[in-house]
């Protein structure tokens, strides 16, 4: 067959799958099946660059990132709409139509005011064209990067589309989706989202679609913009068309005429929103002909035949029995209220986060206190104040760290709260509740690397007993872990195919060897990063490996001890922030990724007890890993590094992925920034440069490819 057809043929297949998968939620074919049929595709593209097209769902993974927004006008304005906040307000609206349109009854729709991101999508001729947000509501932010990765837009409509079509509608993350992706943030230790809204606004803002195609957006549309080649004339003929080229409609939706039915459907739509997966704020209401739509017109800012009632966020008193605190996986502490079961939006809640010590005392909630719950953006619990006129005389105020008696609640280690954080710590780093987090980080690819030990793995090392801290792994024998009983696996479908695995003797040799490698190859920037000390990531351990011969002198580096008593950079003023003031440090030319900060984290874990029963651990298993990069003075330090003082920014696709370049460039003394500046030395470029090779072009920076790099390396 020809390559056009097949091509022409796997996009038309592939698309299917996808509207079965996330729109009808009914796949028909294995994962492995659709990853097959997608990479011949891919294959296919890029053996015939000249047949490539933006709307392949090859683009659904999202390609390189932007460097910002470009603005693009609305083809008609994009108008705000009325609220109305009581049924008597509802009432009002229905007389004005009524007024407006001389009739006694008046066909209208009620359908759930979703609480998401309001966008406009723009079909040419079948094909998406581009995606605008609202913006002013005359221009929006171009989006159509982001948007083609949020999988149940359709990108290409079919057969007989008009040349025009633009859909409006809103971009949201269902409830599910949300709270996942807030549990993985949490985990990685990342600021959550505070509701379904923020999280979609965050997302739609980022410049890099791979970001988006990340996060489990989705949308639903709701009206029509531009129109030209269909006939519309009321909202239902405008939905069928929705229907008919599957691009996901709001739902449920109701049709009445009278005001007794407007009323009955906004009712029904609040028993009823709670469960649609998505948070809806309103019920909105509009004219169902489209003829009648115009004769009633516009206001400046909002349609007169459309109106938003806004249902008031459920609130309910409760009392507030208890603080406790949750261990988070990454030793955050958090405070949560322990409430009187209440009834709130749709489900019972009796706890609620309160954040962090801050948020009480800002709110002065206190034990035994009469609290006002809701939902914010209707899916998470909070107080949102206290009702003071019920507070008991024994009401205490609260304090974490005294609550706890300055230990962790699972551990009994001790707690920090650093400069400048709101939150309180366990600096355990053997803390059970941080277990698994802890060995994940330590396993991890860019930590210690341990073959075959992932989150799941780690889980059930860390529930059968068998490790409950890092160190723990070097205690593992081939038997234990060859025995180790891992969950079924699943099929792609979701349907379970196997029943319960054993890791295997295969496995755990691998994983022992490269237990092996770390305790005597991996040196020690690997291993302070794994050690998941609070600040000390990747680079801050390079530049401490730099000033250190092994880890064993990290304990009671005079280094760590100056930097830690430096202040803080940020209060002083620039001329006073050089480290290169200091008596001490100066010779060292620490470089920016190492400051005071960090220095007081690294000097109070190995402080801690926990730190010190680390090091004592280490010293059992022998294991004291030495830099591969100590030059603790500056003359040392660039002494034959190809690189020192150039700074590279990196494009493209490489031989290998981008992280590879980034080390090798700063193993020889370089350094790689993310964007393209007047003070990059040179863009590493592989095939498809994009934007930053287009700056670069334009500022004059060298582009160079990988021999080129090669040849500076010597
Ligand atoms: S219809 C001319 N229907 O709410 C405006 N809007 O406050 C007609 N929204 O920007 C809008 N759900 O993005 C309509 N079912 C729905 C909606 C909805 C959410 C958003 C919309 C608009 C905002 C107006």
């Amino acid at each position: 067959m020809l390559f056009e057809n097949r091509i022409a043929e796997l996009r038309e297949e592939l698309n299917r799958h996808n509207r079965l998968y996330y729109q009808e939620a009914q796949p028909e074919i294995s994962d492995a099946e659709y990853d097959r049929l997608f990479r011949e595709l891919e294959d296919l593209e890029k053996a015939h660059p000249e047949l490539a097209d933006p709307n392949s769902p090859t683009q659904r993974v999202g390609g390189a990132p932007l460097e910002a927004f470009e603005q693009r006008p609305h083809l008609l304005p994009m108008l705000s709409i009325d609220d109305l906040f009581s049924e008597e307000e509802v009432g009002d609206f229905f007389k004005r139509l009524q007024k407006g349109l001389g009739l006694e009854n008046i066909p209208l729709t009620i359908e759930p005011k979703i609480d998401g991101v309001a966008c406009s999508l723009v079909y040419r001729n079948g094909a998406l064209d581009y995606a605008l947000t609202r913006g002013d509501g005359t221009r929006g932010d171009d989006i159509t990067q982001n948007v083609r990765t949020i999988r149940n837009i359709p990108l290409t409509l079919g057969q007989d589309a008009p040349p025009l079509l633009e859909v409006r509608g809103e971009i949201f993350m269902p409830a599910e989706g949300f709270a996942r992706l807030n549990e993985q943030r949490d985990e990685e230790g990342l600021d959550t989202f505070a509701n379904p809204r923020n999280a979609t606004a965050g997302t739609l803002k980022s410049l890099d679609p791979k970001v988006v195609a990340a996060r489990p957006l989705a949308f639903l549309a709701h009206g029509l913009g531009a129109n030209e080649g269909s006939e519309m004339v009321t909202e239902d003929v405008f939905r069928a068309l929705l229907e008919k080229f599957q691009i996901p409609r709001n739902e449920p939706i109701w049709h009445v005429e009278t005001l007794e039915g407007v009323l009955t459907a906004i009712r029904e739509l609040d028993e009823k929103r709670h469960h649609l997966g998505h948070g809806t704020d309103g019920a909105v209401i509009k004219v169902l002909d489209f003829a009648q739509r115009e004769s009633l017109g516009f206001t400046s800012r909002a349609p007169r035949w459309a109106a938003a009632f806004k249902y008031p966020p459920e609130q309910k008193e409760t009392v507030l029995r208890d603080i406790t605190v949750q261990v988070g996986r990454t030793g955050v502490l958090t405070p949560v209220a322990e409430l009187d079961p209440v009834f709130v939006s749709g489900t019972t809640v009796s706890r609620a986060t309160l954040h962090n010590q801050e948020e009480i005392e800002r709110k002065d909630i206190r034990i035994g206190d009469t609290v006002i719950v809701e939902k914010a953006g209707e899916i998470i619990p909070s107080v949102v104040s206290v009702v003071t006129a019920k507070r008991p005389a024994e009401a205490r105020p609260y304090s974490l760290p005294e609550a706890l008696g300055h230990q962790c609640p699972s551990c009994r280690g001790p707690i920090e709260k650093a400069e400048g954080f709101v939150a309180w710590r366990c600096l355990n780093f053997e803390c059970p509740a941080q277990a698994v987090t802890r060995i994940t980080h330590f396993a991890s690819r860019k930590a210690l690397d341990l073959d075959g030990l992932g989150e799941s793995v780690a889980i059930k090392l860390v529930e059968s007993g068998l490790a409950s801290s890092p160190l723990d792994l070097f205690r593992l024998s081939s038997e234990d872990l060859a025995n180790l009983m891992l969950d079924p696996a699943k099929s792609s479908d979701g349907l379970t195919v196997s029943k319960e695995r054993r890791f295997g003797e295969k496995r755990a040799t691998t994983l022992l060897k490269s237990l092996e490698r770390a305790r005597y190859d991996m040196p020690l920037h690997r291993w302070l990063f794994a050690m998941g000390i609070s600040q000390i990531g990747e680079s801050a351990a390079r530049e401490l490996s730099r000033l250190h011969r092994k880890l064993s002198d990290l304990a009671g580096s005079q280094i760590v001890a100056d930097l830690a008593d430096l202040p803080d950079f940020e209060e002083l003023s620039k001329s006073k922030r050089k480290k290169e003031n200091h008596p001490r440090l100066k010779d060292y030319r620490i470089d920016d990724n190492l400051g005071p900060v960090a220095a007081r984290h690294l000097r109070t874990f190995f402080e801690s007890g926990g730190g010190q029963h680390a090091l004592e651990r280490l010293r059992d298993l022998g294991i004291d890993p030495e830099s591969e990069n100590y030059a603790p003075d500056a003359a040392t330090a660039s002494a034959g590094l190809p690189l020192v003082g150039k700074t590279f920014v990196i494009t493209g696709t490489l031989s290998a992925p981008r992280p590879e370049f980034k080390s090798l460039i700063e193993k020889n003394g370089g350094k790689v920034s993310g964007s393209v500046s007047a003070k990059t030395d040179y863009l590493l470029a592989g095939e498809g440069g994009g934007s930053k090779q287009t700056k670069a072009e334009s500022l004059g920076v060298p582009v160079i490819g990988e021999d080129k790099l090669k040849a500076m390396l010597g």
